[in-house]
């Protein structure tokens, strides 16, 4: 029998090596490969609690109850959960985050890293590692690679069978830090969903995309060798690559702020002077700052002295998703 409510933890993630739109939508199969560090310390935790057959799907996040789109892309990714299931039981959805919304974090990979753990247990679905994977990146395409610890790649793929990260490196490889210094906690006024089916719109993501391949290989060599200035140039070329998409898109996409800019350039002028930090930005304007434990003190003092950061948020390689715990009916 399953369980009557199923617990699942899943952090964040953030990418070195950025995806940026899909090669097909619906199914979130990503244009391009991407490799992402887990970040330990973050955390979402998601229960999902089995309702009556045919019942209406419910929602609540950080507390409170949430209808509309959040509401419609979970209920859809149940849909898809319980059709392979083959179960109809509605489900209540309860998903708590350990960090602020609105702080440059991608909350949507842990959301779906956990709920996909919590459905496919609480519907009794027998998934392995990378079964898992394909299913969380079809609510997210980032929470496929929330499923493993420390750092990920994920593959492209060509179809649904094909389309799932794998673990590259344990989190004890490299205590490598993330400070995400944020300079704007509004909510962002196009999410990634939205933003991914803009980017074939750029004149340069085919580009962007066709040169992955060696951005990965570069990224994985500086990983594999600690080698944090070879770390530093990729993972920042990356994301201004990524951004130079997203700015000549059409609509044009500018998620880069004045505080942004500034910290692009203070980090690298740090670099200069021999601090090991570098920068990466998602969609939106806050500045994950990357470094090694070794200089993440000075890092932080850093940050603190600049009026436009507004929080700090701390992270360091951490673990893939996990069950809690489940109650038996
Ligand atoms: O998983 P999504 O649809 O939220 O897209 C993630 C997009 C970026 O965070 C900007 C890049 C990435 O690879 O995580």
């Amino acid at each position: 029998m399953s369980p009557a409510t199923s617990t699942a933890i899943a952090s964040p993630n953030i990418a070195f090596i950025k995806y940026w739109g899909d090669r097909d939508h619906d199914l979130r199969i990503p244009a391009n490969p991407s490799l992402s560090m887990t970040l330990g310390g973050l955390q979402t935790e998601t229960s999902l609690t089995l309702l009556e057959p045919g019942a209406e799907d419910v929602l609540i996040l950080n507390g409170a109850r949430v209808s509309g789109p959040p509401l419609a892309r979970v209920s859809g990714f149940l849909a898809h959960v319980r059709a392979v299931a083959g179960r109809s039981e509605g489900a209540k959805v309860d998903s708590v985050n350990s960090y602020p919304a609105g702080a440059g974090i991608a909350s949507s990979a842990a959301a779906f890293a956990a709920l996909a753990l919590a459905a496919s247990s609480a519907y009794s679905l027998d998934v392995s590692p990378t079964e898992l994977s394909r299913l969380a990146r079809r609510g997210s395409g980032s929470a496929a690679r929330s499923i493993f610890s420390g750092f990920v790649e994920m593959q492209t793929g060509q179809h649904d069978e094909d389309a799932y990260a794998k673990p590259f490196l344990p989190p004890d490889h490299w205590p490598l830090q993330d400070w995400v210094a944020v300079v704007d906690d509004q909510p962002k006024p196009i999410g990634s969903s939205e933003g991914h089916l803009l980017a074939n719109t750029s004149p340069i993501q085919l580009t962007r995309v066709n040169d992955a391949g060696r951005r990965m290989q570069v990224c994985r060599h500086a990983l594999i060798e600690r080698d944090f200035n070879q770390l530093a140039a990729i993972i920042e070329q990356d994301s201004n690559l990524m951004h130079a998409v997203m700015i000549t898109s059409t609509p044009s996409l500018l998620y880069l702020q004045p505080a942004s800019l500034m910290l692009m350039r203070s980090i690298k002028a740090w670099r200069a002077e021999g601090i090991e930090a570098c920068f990466t930005i998602d969609a939106g304007p806050n500045v994950h700052v990357i470094c090694t434990s070794e200089h993440s003190r000075e890092v932080e003092r850093r940050l603190r002295s600049f009026e436009v950061v507004k929080d700090l948020i701390h992270a360091t390689p951490g673990q893939g998703a996990k069950l809690q715990n489940t109650v038996a009916t």
